[in-house]
Formats: structure tokens, C-alpha cells, sequence
């Protein structure tokens, strides 16, 4: 989704910057842009990759030491050329001093609620608007508010606006000053030292030789390791060599710099062709890594104060979206059944605006790759508003905005997920879900230390068993073959593989644009049954579990309307091949864990059939990595 990053510096910036937008690419974005002060403003746009903008700006000579670049994730008006950030006030037509020349450049992520408002109290004043973006009334009403101090002005329009901003702003009358605001959008501060060993040094602010800001550290990842994490309403006024920062109350405060490991996000392909690819094959690996510590049932696992913690709650309420509720779909099965306790999970998008009943007693989980979805991050602080400061977050980024905000965490050690499509997130974080469980159980003395043991052995085996599904990828990139030409597909699970089956079905619409769905069998015969006929492939996920033979009924209720069934079932299962069914046998049956196993095949068919049809398949069509607005 939407990146930012900007800069003050003695040097010329804009390769920084366009490497920046680089760095933020796989988040996904339509268009992309770069201003810098250069006697002047200056501005590059494109509808094209960052790659383009980087050739455009070197064939146009573009180059300063004050900039700010931008990645956009198209919310108001279409991925066009003149919507692409940054945007220009040029002054208002009837202010006689305007010479036509852009004077404020603005980047902005987030949505600006009352712009339409703002925009037409503007446009009375007789600034003319070029864009159909919410962002533009921001660079027109800094410009109204501007009486040649940068700083101040911004700080008179942010009570003007609603809605969600990360903001980086600059004047072409002060050439070495950016200014920037947070308020429900990430953004970060980055000091760059004089000196290679400065990162060592207690007097980091004496030596400070050029600032930045952008949305996520991973922009500045090679650029500098010394970030500041700005706070809910926090203002930054950034000049060179220096920078200050005032709290929402306008206080001047001191935020910590943090030296922070931000690896690019443009990990190699090597053998691959798509990341998607490489993230399905990693996931032994990333299963092994995140489960590297764990040598018992230890609830500090999660955090200095999950013992206590999880002695005190007695029910549990997941918050995610995607594939990351998905996850906390499956999870309610298992913390139910394993640690008994009662848990709700939640889309967190519908919880942040539902009246709900509040309960001090409850564990709040939040799921999230990125740890910076903006539904996600709403709905936890909503909770904790209510009074339930119990928050606990499952997270791929150890340096995200929800790892922040929770009491608790587990960091899944996943590595970068570049596909759109998430796969190795979503197994790891199964796996730390499932430890979750175990850990909850043991405080509420659900488990003894022989299944603790059991449980933690079958979850080492995982890569193994993980390894040996992949190894069916011949079996299904010939199901693959019977999905290409297809416009639908239903997918059916029950118990723990509902939440697969929704899984495999988000997966083969996001990637092949394949309209899917997933229903719990047992609802098939109260609605979907009716959509069954021989066009109409249907995916079964199928272990040998206690709810085999109920599956069974419903797949005969598949078959006898003509649909053609594609079985994923287990090896000692009675799921035979015969016209219209077509099985793979899943290599071992593995209880509890089966759900991370059979969710593979799924991934697999997807990208097979994403592949075949010839789509975008790590970066599909309207969608974004990180979803940072509503
Ligand atoms: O970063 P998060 O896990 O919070 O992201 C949540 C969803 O946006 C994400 O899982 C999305 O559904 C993926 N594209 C699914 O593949």
C-alpha cells in the first residue's frame, strides 16, 4: 500500500529516495512519484514501476538535497498521472503573488475524511484543484496557512483534518526544511550519522548529518539504522542536520532512537520465479525458525508477564484480517479444545465500529504479517479502550506498530513476505497459534506434561512433514490444469479445515481472479448446493479426522449433482480416484497440526493456476501488501 519516504541532506538525495520507493514496492502501489527542491519544486510522476520513475528522473536531471517520494495505493480518484502523489499547491489563482510555480509539495498515506468539505472551502478561496485525491486539499491549506514558517503552518491545518494521515510536507521558500505528522498511519524517523561508528555513540544528535522520514524502516533499510518511531499525533519538524518533535498536546518531546535491523524487501528470487513460489517452498524453514527457541511449554515465550497474564484471563478474543483471521479461525478450534477456554475471533474491521460487551478478564490476539493493518491496529486500540489491556499480538515484524502496542508478543520468524498473497505468514503463524494453545492449556492446568511433550515433538516434526507435502506439487499442478479455464470454484472444509478451505479459496481469487468460495460442508445442502454442476470444480480438504465420515456424506451430495470433486484427503483414507474424483493423498495424518499441512496443496493450486492464466501473481490487480487504510 501507500510509502513514503523523504529527506533532508547535504548531498543529492534522490537516488535515496527512489530506492526507498524500491524497498516498498512489493507492498503494492499504482503509481509513484518524487519531488525535490532544486531552485524550485521539482516533480516526477509515473502509472508505471518505480524502476521507470528512476529512468525518468535521470533523463529529466532531477536532483536535490530536499525531497519527498511516494507509492500510491489508489483509494480517491484513479491510478492516474495527475492523482499520483507528490501533490502541488500553486497558491490560489487570485492571490496576486502566485506565479503559477508549485510552492508546497505533499506526500501523504492515510485518507483524509472531510476533504470534500476542506476542498470546497478552498476552492472559494480560489485554489483550483488538479486531482481527484483527498491529499491535495492538504498541500492547498498549508499553502492558506502559510506566513513563512513551514512548521506552524502545518501545525494549524492538522485540527483542520479527520481521518488518517502520515504526512511529509516541504516549502520551496525553505529549501532544507521537511515537516511531517502521524496520526493512524505509520511513520518513522531516520537519523543518518556523520560516521560509521556513530551508532555507538551517546551524542547520536551532535552528529547527525542528513534526516528522513518514511513509512516504514524497511525504506532506509542499508540508509541508516538509527529510527524513531513517532507516536500518535506526534509532528516532526525536520531540518538539516536536526530535527524536533512536539507530542498531540504540542508539547516539544524526546522520542528514543532505536538502532534497528531492517532487512530490504527485496530479498532474491534464486531459482523461483515468483516470491509467492519462493514463500511456499520456504515454509520448513520458516516453520523451524520461528519455532527455534522453544524447548518446552514456556508461557514467557510470549513475554516477560505472560504467566501472570495468562493466569488472569479467562476467555480469548482474536482480532485480524485475511489470511491472518483465517488463522485466528483455525485457532479457535484448538484453544477451545486444547486449552478450554472460550474464544471469539473477530474481523477486525466489523469489531472497531460493533458495539460489543467488554470483559477486563479477556486475552485480546491480534494476528498480522505486517503488524500494520490499519483495521487491525484500530480494533486493538479500540479494545483497549474498552478497559481489556490484556493484548497480546502474533507478528512477522518485530519493529511494527502492533507489536508496539501489545502487553504481549510472539514474532514468527517467517523472513520478508514479498507475494501479495501471504503463505509462509500464515503457517507460521499456525505454529505460534498452536503454541499459544499449549501454553494457555498448561496455565489453566488443561494439559499434562506427557501431552505437552507430544504436542511439542509432533510441532518439530513439521518441517519434515511440510517437506513431504511439497513434494506433491507434481500431483497438483495437474489439478492445476482443470482450474485454468474455470470462472468458479467452491472449496469445503469442516472443524479445523474451514478456516483452510476459506484459506485456499481467499488464495486462488486474489492470484488467479477465479471467483471461489468456502463453506463449512454441512452448510452445502442449505444454499450452495444449488450453484453445483459439472462446471463447478469443487476442492474438499479431507483428513482422516472424527468428522471424515460426515465429509463423505457431503461429498456424495457433491457427486450426484455432477460437480467434479478434487479431494485432498489422507493415506489410509477410503477416498478412492473413480470418474469425477480426483484424490491426492496427503503423505501423514497429523492430528491437531494437520490444518498448517493441508493448507500447502491450497497455496500450490493457486499459484499453478495463477501461472497458467497468465496473472500478475506477486503483485495482483487492486491489491497491496500492507494495508494501511481502511
Ligand atoms: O499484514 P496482515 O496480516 O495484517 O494483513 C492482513 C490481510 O491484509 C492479508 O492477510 C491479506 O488478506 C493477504 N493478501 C492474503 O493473502
Amino acid at each position: 500500500m501507500c510509502g513514503i519516504v523523504a529527506a533532508v541532506s547535504d548531498r543529492n538525495i534522490v537516488p535515496i529516495l527512489v530506492q526507498g520507493l524500491q524497498r516498498l514496492e512489493y507492498r503494492g502501489y499504482d503509481s509513484c512519484g518524487v519531488a525535490v527542491y532544486s531552485e524550485g519544486l521539482k516533480r516526477a510522476r509515473s502509472t508505471l514501476r518505480v524502476s521507470e520513475l528512476m529512468e525518468q528522473v535521470s533523463a529529466e536531471h532531477i536532483e536535490g538535497k530536499t525531497g519527498i517520494a511516494h507509492t500510491r495505493w489508489a483509494t480517491h480518484g484513479a491510478p492516474a498521472v495527475h492523482n499520483a502523489h507528490p501533490h502541488f499547491s500553486h497558491g490560489p489563482t487570485l492571490d496576486a503573488s502566485s506565479t503559477g510555480e508549485g510552492r508546497v509539495a505533499v506526500v501523504h498515506n492515510g485518507i483524509i475524511e472531510n476533504y470534500e468539505e476542506l476542498k470546497s472551502n478552498l476552492q472559494k478561496k480560489g485554489y483550483v484543484f488538479q486531482s481527484q485525491t483527498d491529499t491535495e486539499v492538504v498541500a492547498h491549506l498549508v499553502d492558506s496557512l502559510y506566513r513563512g514558517d513551514l512548521f506552524a503552518a502545518l501545525k494549524e491545518a492538522l485540527p483542520l483534518l479527520r481521518g488518517a494521515y502520515a504526512l511529509a510536507i516541504f516549502h520551496k521558500d525553505e529549501p532544507n526544511r521537511i515537516v511531517g505528522a502521524k496520526a493512524g498511519s505509520p511513520l518513522i524517523l531516520g537519523v543518518g550519522l556523520a560516521n560509521s561508528g556513530a551508532s555507538q555513540s551517546k551524542e547520536k544528535t551532535a552528529l547527525i548529518s542528513e534526516v528522513f522520514l518514511a513509512s516504514d524502516a524497511m525504506a532506509l533499510a542499508g540508509v541508516t539504522d538509527q529510527i524513531v518511531y513517532l507516536e500518535e499525533g506526534d509532528a516532526v519538524d525536520v531540518h538539516l542536520g536536526s530535527y524536533k518533535i512536539e507530542d498531540k498536546n504540542k508539547a516539544p518531546v524526546t522520542r528514543a532512537v532505536k538502532t534497528v535491523t531492517a532487512h530490504s524487501g527485496a530479498a532474491e528470487l534464486g531459482p523461483y520465479t515468483h516470491y509467492m513460489q519462493k514463500e511456499i517452498f520456504e515454509q520448513p524453514r520458516a516453520i523451524a525458525d520461528t519455532l527455534e527457541g522453544v524447548v518446552g511449554v514456556v508461557p514467557e515465550l510470549f513475554g516477560e508477564k505472560a504467566r501472570a497474564v495468562f493466569g488472569q484471563i479467562d476467555n480469548v478474543l482474536i482480532l485480524a484480517c485475511g489470511t491472518s483471521y483465517y488463522s485466528g479461525c483455525v485457532a479457535k478450534y484448538w484453544l477451545e479444545s486444547v486449552a478450554k477456554l472460550s474464544t471469539q475471533v473477530e474481523i477486525a474491521s466489523e469489531y472497531r465500529y460493533r458495539q460489543s460487551v467488554p470483559n477486563p478478564k479477556t486475552l485480546v490476539v491480534t494476528i498480522s504479517q505486517s503488524g500494520e493493518t490499519a483495521d487491525t491496529l484500530a480494533a486493538l486500540k479500540h479494545a483497549k479502550s474498552l478497559g481489556m489491556l490484556h493484548t497480546l499480538t502474533i507478528c512477522n515484524v518485530s519493529t511494527s506498530a502492533m507489536v508496539r502496542e501489545c502487553e504481549l508478543s510472539y514474532v514468527t520468524r517467517a523472513g520478508v513476505e514479498v507475494g501479495v498473497a501471504s503463505t509462509k505468514a500464515f503457517t507460521t503463524q499456525l505454529a505460534a497459534l498452536f503454541l499459544l494453545a499449549l501454553c494457555l492449556a498448561q496455565a489453566k492446568e488443561n494439559l499434562d506434561s506427557q501431552s505437552q511433550d507430544q504436542f511439542l515433538k509432533e510441532m518439530r516434526h513439521l518441517p519434515a512433514a511440510l517437506q513431504a507435502v511439497l513434494a506433491l506439487e507434481p500431483q497438483v499442478m495437474r489439478w492445476a490444469e482443470d482450474f485454468v479455464l474455470k470462472e468458479n470454484a467452491l472449496f469445503l472444509g469442516r472443524g479445523t479445515h474451514y478456516p483452510i478451505a476459506m484459506e485456499g479459496a481467499l488464495k486462488l481469487k486474489e492470484i488467479t481472479y477465479i471467483h471461489a468460495e468456502a463453506y463449512a460442508a454441512g452448510e452445502l445442502k442449505h444454499g450452495p448446493l444449488a450453484l453445483v454442476t459439472d462446471a463447478m470444480p469443487v476442492v474438499a480438504v479431507a483428513p482422516n479426522d472424527s468428522l471424515i465420515e460426515k465429509l463423505k456424506s457431503n461429498l456424495q451430495e457433491v457427486r450426484a449433482r455432477g460437480g467434479v470433486l478434487y479431494v485432498l484427503a489422507d493415506s489410509d483414507s477410503k477416498i478412492e480416484n473413480a470418474p469425477g474424483i480426483h484424490v491426492i493423498r496427503m503423505p501423514e495424518h497429523y492430528g491437531l497440526l494437520s490444518p498448517i499441512l493441508h493448507v500447502v496443496p491450497l497455496q500450490l493450486l493457486a499459484y499453478h493456476t495463477a501461472c497458467a492464466r497468465g496473472t500478475d501473481v506477486d503483485k495482483p490487480r487492486n491489491l497491496a501488501k500492507s494495508v494501511t487504510v481502511e
